[in-house]
């Protein structure tokens, strides 16, 4: 298949054109090497319309997508800004680079007949993740309130009873929640693609990413996930400082398990929408996280701040189940593994044009 990879010169993206080429797949990548994911543009590059194999161009720019989708069989869409941002400042960009975005894609897509689309959403779109009360089952903690936040209390409680609540798996089918404005930006680019897919008996199949981790991450930035900024911190010598209590759960998955499901989601039988948790499903709480990079690392040791984001949530674990039976996906690299590596892979330099670094041999 010919495969259009939006973002490809990102740090997902460019790992997800390099597991498509190694599947044997013609692989166009399109990238705007945005700033906030590449730094400042190198100087003497102008308006160069191909760097290092990538057409330079933008998802929000018509005439880009319409250059870019010639021949194309399917759409890989991993273009957009991820993380928390500087703040609210950053909610038109946002909102520009990846709805507008998304929809400029679409709009192409239908024009150039393509009907096949593999769109990388995220776990934001879940909010909270799912908690169990022992008195009221199942049930959806609302925001946790400053006050608690403030006393060290961070666990959210039983919005009912107030009592303390067990954690659980999300699967897809989980009410969605959004919370940040990237998450509600995630949220609309699978509605956008819902709707094109009813308007072109199109095929969408939106990959949920949990925290991906892996070599070529981009160093810390306001954009990037707490794997980068720990990597980070690290290398400079500094100690990763834990928020909260450090006991909370996400699900840590590697950059290689996320290539491939891209490449098994590019395969998928059958028409219409459908959602998938990619995972590696073995939930690891933050502090544990911090702890196997600083070790494999060799120091300093994390610190446990007790500070809080008002914006995050607690925990967010997920059921693989669904990936696994539909696409035939199952994550390979294990926490302990995967972490021992990143805590000596490359990082992204964030003025570098971006391909992907190479893979430790145990992981490729
Ligand atoms: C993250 C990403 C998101 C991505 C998603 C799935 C944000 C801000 N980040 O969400 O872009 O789509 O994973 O891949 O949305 N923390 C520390 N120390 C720090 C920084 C963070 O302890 O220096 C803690 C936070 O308080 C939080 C946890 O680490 O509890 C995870 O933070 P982060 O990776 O930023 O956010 P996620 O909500 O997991």
């Amino acid at each position: 298949m010919h495969v259009l990879v939006t973002g490809g010169a990102g740090f997902i993206g460019s790992h997800v054109a390099a597991a498509l080429r190694s599947d044997g797949h013609d692989v166009t990548v399109l990238d705007n090497f945005h700033p906030a994911a590449h730094g400042p543009a190198p100087t003497g590059s102008g308006a160069a319309p191909v760097r290092d194999g990538v057409l330079v161009g933008d998802v929000r720019d018509p005439d880009a997508v319409r250059a870019a989708l010639r021949d194309v069989d399917v759409v890989v869409h991993q273009a957009a800004m991820v993380g928390l941002g500087l703040d609210l400042g950053d909610l038109p960009e946002y909102v520009s680079c990846n709805d507008l975005g998304t929809a400029v894609l679409l709009a192409g897509m239908a024009d150039a007949g393509i009907r096949r689309l593999v769109l990388a959403s995220s776990m934001v779109v879940y909010g909270e993740g799912r908690y169990t009360c022992p008195t009221h089952g199942p049930t959806r903690p609302g925001p946790r309130a400053v006050p608690d936040l403030d006393a060290g209390h961070f666990e959210p409680p039983c919005p009912t009873c107030g009592a303390a609540l067990d954690t659980a798996l999300v699967p897809e089918d989980a009410p969605l929640d959004p919370r940040s404005v990237y998450a509600a930006t995630k949220l609309a680019q699978e509605h956008l693609a819902s709707a094109w897919a009813r308007g072109v008996d199109g095929t969408v199949t939106a990959l949920r990413y949990h925290n991906v981790y892996g070599p070529g991450m981009p160093r810390d930035t306001p954009y990037s996930g707490v794997a980068a900024i720990f990597r980070s911190a690290l290398e400079r010598g500094v100690a990763p400082r834990v928020f909260e209590d450090g006991g909370q759960l996400r699900d840590f998955v590697h950059v290689s398990d996320v290539a491939a499901a891209n490449v098994a989601a590019c395969a998928r039988d059958g028409v219409g929408v459908a959602a998938y948790n990619i995972c590696s499903g073995q939930p690891r709480t933050v502090g544990e996280a911090a702890t196997a990079l600083a070790e494999a690392f060799g120091g300093p040791a994390p610190v446990v701040t007790g500070e809080y984001r008002l914006g995050d949530v607690r925990h967010v674990v997920a059921s693989p189940n669904r990936a696994a039976a539909e696409l035939g996906y199952t994550a390979r690299v294990d926490f302990a593994t995967g972490m021992r590596e990143f805590a000596s892979a490359p990082l992204r330099a964030s003025t570098a044009p971006g391909t992907a670094a190479p893979l430790p041999a145990s992981v490729a």
